[in-house]
């Protein structure tokens, strides 16, 4: 019996030389100590056993088996600390730096309107949409441009047909939100517009705009000011300094536009401000009362302000890009500049 249990263990150890990963050495533990392993082919010799041997018999399997276990229990252990992975360092060298995998990023104008919704969402101000296919009466009538009215040439539009149009700015926005909810109304819109004009570096025949409305009672000029400065400030910087313009438009009374002082030459002049100092980033102003009858609010009681922004400018201004159409031609070299 002690030469039986001596060649098994000079088997295993033979066979544990030619193991070289843990597969192999799981299967040398079952072919030794599984159930229809090595071992167990011992024990079924107990009971065929003259009786007064079967005690000292056991006891030498029972040992045989557990050096067994020890012996396999060693290779596993040995081989799960080995890399699983053997570099060879004539082909690899580990010292070169890795390739980093290209990850996507949010477009340059998608970051803007994320950006404008933050610092707006911080003054209470809910973001909402529109539909981009619109009525007649959206986009003109109900913001007071009638027909004839001479201004509807600045907002040159898209017909699809009869009174069914591509709109050509947020402020449709406005009407829709208030002809749902009563006031107060804080509220900003972000999307897309579209107008007929010729592409160049300037232009483009569809680009998208921020509308903001805010409507209440005892709601001033003033208020207007201080959220676009806020909004201003925390955009371009603290530095950058803000002015009101007289202008015009049918939906606000007063209008203004609102420049910025010129943050690519900090308003000393240069071709980007025409050399000027400052730059036009929106057209704002108090809600005209015409717009209130529309949506049928009391206009003794309610006072608001609009303002309007175009994306593509405001971007263009902060990171001084020279062409619109850099943001539509999905050039990689453009894009993962942002
Ligand atoms: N909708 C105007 C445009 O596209 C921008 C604008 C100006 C929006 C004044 C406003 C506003 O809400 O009050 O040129």
């Amino acid at each position: 019996m002690f030469k039986k249990t001596e060649k098994v263990k000079r088997d295993l150890q033979e066979e544990i030389r030619a193991v070289t990963t843990l597969k192999d050495a799981e299967q040398l533990k079952i072919k030794y100590l599984g159930r229809k392993g090595i071992i167990q082919d011992f024990m079924k010799l107990i009971p065929t056993l003259p009786a007064e041997q079967r005690a000292a018999f056991g006891q030498q399997i029972n040992a045989l088996k557990a050096e067994v276990a020890s012996f396999i229990e060693e290779v596993i252990e040995k081989l799960s600390r080995e890399p699983v992975l053997k570099v060879n360092h004539e082909i690899f060298d580990i010292t070169l730096p890795g390739k980093l995998p290209v990850t996507g990023k949010k477009h340059p104008l998608t970051q803007t309107i994320d950006d404008v919704k933050e610092v707006f969402a911080r003054l209470g101000f809910d973001v909402v949409y529109g539909p981009e296919v619109e009525l007649e009466y959206y986009n003109f009538e109900a913001l007071n441009i009638p027909a004839d009215h001479p201004s509807r040439t600045d907002f040159d539009t898209f017909y699809i047909k009869n009174d069914i149009l591509l709109r050509s700015q947020t402020s449709t926005v406005q009407i829709r939100i208030m002809e749902k909810q009563k006031p107060p109304i804080r509220i900003i819109a972000p999307g897309k517009v579209y107008r007929p004009d010729t592409v160049d570096a300037r232009h483009s025949f569809m680009f998208h705009q921020v509308e903001g409305l805010l409507v209440d009672e005892g709601v001033s000029f003033a208020d207007l000011k201080e959220v676009l400065n806020q909004f201003i400030k925390t955009y371009f910087g603290k530095d950058v300094r803000m002015r009101f313009r007289p202008s015009f438009f049918p939906f606000t009374e007063p209008s203004a536009e609102v420049d910025i002082s010129c943050s690519l030459c900090s308003g000393k002049g240069c071709s980007v401000c025409s050399y000027s100092g400052w730059v036009e980033i929106l057209g704002a102003g108090m809600v005209d009362p015409h717009v209130f009858k529309a949506v049928h609010y009391d206009t003794e009681k309610y006072t608001g302000f609009a303002f309007g922004m175009g994306v593509e400018r405001i971007t263009m201004l902060k990171h001084g890009i020279s062409d619109i159409r850099l943001f539509y031609e999905n050039d990689i070299r453009f894009l993962s500049q942002f």
